[in-house]
């Protein structure tokens, strides 16, 4: 759905050139800047930032951290969801989510892997790899097998059949996709797939399964990703948020 999201320098002025014309959309229901859920402060726009959970929130945090942020209550949270520290109100999400609330304009700013990024897609700008939640994508099976070994139909099993598929195509590699919600690692100990693509980062979970890398498929990591429509309403609020952000990963 919608265009691929556009990756582009955030240090350029966003103008009419980067955007390009978009089929027409219901208006975003984008959130009103100035309050945050918790009312407070009138002075400067709420950034309104959606993190991943689970495997890059560590870092996010020590990035955010770094920027001079706060971040004591998302560290000893519990079940809440939604903190505000300075002029962010944070949004802990699943990656996939974090896509849709920042492509949907009810967020501003997102951190996720660009594993989400590949196959979901959206219309958002990419503005910086953060540099953490370096993994990558690859395509793995019973050690010691050949997948392209004979003529038989093969079977993929992956939980980004998007990111497949086109591998796959690219290669002209003509194979079944089946998507896997979790431990995808599964099928092809359970003989329902030749292969799966997924993503590796230690290697550990092949190794402790009798699976290894077949291929490589694309490099992984955590990228910051921004609304089209609060580059241009919050530009300078969203502006020196990157600046800090860029300062405290180099
Ligand atoms: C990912 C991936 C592998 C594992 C690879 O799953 O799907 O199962 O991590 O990591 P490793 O190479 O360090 O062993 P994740 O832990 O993100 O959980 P999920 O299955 O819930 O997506």
């Amino acid at each position: 759905r919608g265009a691929p999201h556009r990756v582009r320098n955030p240090m350029s002025k966003p103008c009419a050139a980067v955007c390009r014309p978009q089929p027409f959309r219901q208006p975003q229901r984008q959130h009103r800047g100035g309050q945050g859920v918790f009312g407070e402060g009138r002075a400067a726009p709420v950034i309104r930032i959606a993190l991943t959970k689970g495997r890059i929130e560590k870092s996010a945090l020590e990035i955010l951290k770094a920027c001079g942020y706060d971040v004591g209550e998302l560290e000893a949270k519990g079940r809440k969801l939604i903190f505000r520290t300075g002029n962010l109100e944070i949004v802990l999400a699943k990656a996939a989510d974090v896509i849709t609330y920042i492509d949907r304009g009810v967020c501003d700013v997102g951190f996720v892997g660009s594993d989400t990024i590949n196959e979901h897609g959206g219309n958002f700008y990419e503005m910086l790899d953060l540099g953490f939640g370096v993994c990558r994508f690859a395509l793995a099976g019973l050690r010691g097998q050949d997948f392209y070994s004979g003529y038989q139909h093969k079977v993929v099993a992956t939980k980004y059949p998007v990111v497949a598929r086109k591998y796959f195509s690219e290669k002209g590699v003509d194979c079944e996709i089946v998507r896997i919600d979790g431990s995808v690692e599964l099928a092809p100990l359970l003989g329902l797939a030749d292969a799966i693509v997924d993503i590796v980062e230690t290697g550990a979970t092949l190794r402790e399964n009798g699976l290894e890398v077949y291929e490589d498929i694309l490099p992984v990591s955590a990228r910051c990703i921004v609304n089209a429509v609060s580059i241009k309403l919050k530009n300078a609020e969203i502006g020196e948020f990157l600046r800090r952000v860029e300062e405290a990963k180099a």
